[in-house]
């Protein structure tokens, strides 16, 4: 039998989650509005936002499935990576369980639920499949030979795919975190209204930084001969970022599944929420002959469900950590 109850705290979403038996029961996630006057997420205030959620959190994961902590086989949380405070708090809690209900604890990387958040629902992939993980920190191609064997066969150089969408969208004056915003504009704009560069990277790896700078230098020019290009133009220019963004990833992939051969493509993390890339996913998919998974909006973004689906995994294993184990923000993988 296993029980598990997962904590995800890794940047600004508390997440607490309940499986059975690699079925989740539950999924709560409590998300942080006081970032959005900072324009960004403020590490000191997301630990205080942390400390004072987690409890109804877990109350609330709890409450749904009629679950008691005692019943619990074993404690996972999000170790890494992350905001160092932030991660802090989940940890310490988990640890908290595991040592007042003497139950194992279980450490998951925070990139490797993302990928996993794919076994939740049906149909899911079998292995080997490739997944194209997504998120404000990260951006990967992973070939997933087993549950707990992948590598990262591609990666961002600079920015993430998720950090595009936001610093574009800060330079269009969108609220943090842009990426829902933009995709809701772009669906109303014409994606080839202008064109930005698109970065010439070796291998399989991943650039933003450049796109970011070449939408930057192109509002320079357009505003100083209309300062209201901007607002007359937004719909366009959130189409044209958002594909551009979405031809980069998918280039990328479609050199993956040539090279490896593997036609099981799956979607991970906060940008897999992407309406048009969700889209751009499956059409490519449709052409190219590939089985595409992408998974409710509620498994993409930070959920704690995707910790617990890992650390059932790795209980099933018996891969636990011991108390003194420490989060980390920067942690490979
Ligand atoms: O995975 P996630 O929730 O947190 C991290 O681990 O980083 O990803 C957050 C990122 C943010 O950059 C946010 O702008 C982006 O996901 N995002 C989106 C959408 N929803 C969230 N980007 C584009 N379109 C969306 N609909
Ligand atoms: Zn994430």
């Amino acid at each position: 039998m296993g029980l598990i109850f997962a904590i995800e705290s890794s940047c600004d979403e508390t997440s607490a989650s309940i499986c059975k038996n690699g079925k989740i029961l539950s999924n709560y996630i409590a998300n942080q509005t006081i970032h959005e006057k900072y324009g960004g997420v403020v590490p000191e205030l997301a630990s205080r936002a942390h400390l004072q959620n987690i409890v109804p959190v877990i109350d609330a994961a709890l409450k749904t499935t009629g679950c008691a902590l005692k019943t619990v086989n074993a404690f996972a949380f999000t170790q890494s990576p992350g905001l160092i405070g932030s991660l802090l708090v989940g940890a310490q809690f988990a640890k908290s369980l595991s040592l007042a209900f003497d139950k194992p604890l279980i450490a998951v990387h925070h990139m490797h639920a993302h990928v996993l958040a794919n076994l939740i629902e049906e149909p899911a992939p079998t292995f080997p499949f490739l997944c194209l993980t997504v998120s404000g920190g990260h951006t990967q191609i992973v070939l997933a030979r087993a549950e707990l064997d992948f590598t990262v066969i591609g990666e961002t150089i600079d920015d993430a795919a998720g950090e595009a969408f936001d610093k574009c969208g800060k330079l269009f004056g969108l609220p943090y975190p842009a990426g829902p915003s933009i995709d809701n504009h772009a669906l109303m704009g014409n994606p080839h209204a202008f064109k930005f560069t698109e970065p010439k990277v070796p291998n399989l790896d991943f650039s933003f930084s450049g796109l970011k700078t070449s939408v930057l230098y192109f509002l320079r020019d357009k505003i100083k001969d209309d300062l209201e290009f901007i607002e007359k133009h937004l719909n366009d220019l959130c189409a044209s970022v958002q594909y551009t963004i979405i031809n980069i990833l998918l280039k990328n992939l479609k050199k993956a599944v040539k090279q490896t051969g593997i036609k099981q493509v799956c979607l991970a993390g906060g940008v897999s929420a992407n309406s048009g890339l969700r889209k751009a996913l499956q059409e490519t998919g449709n052409k190219e002959g590939w089985q595409i998974f992408i998974p409710s909006i509620e498994y993409c973004t930070d959920n704690a469900a995707m910790i617990a689906i890992t650390g059932y995994y790795k209980f099933l294993a018996g891969e636990f950590a011991d108390l003194s184990v420490s989060p980390s923000a920067r942690a490979g993988w």
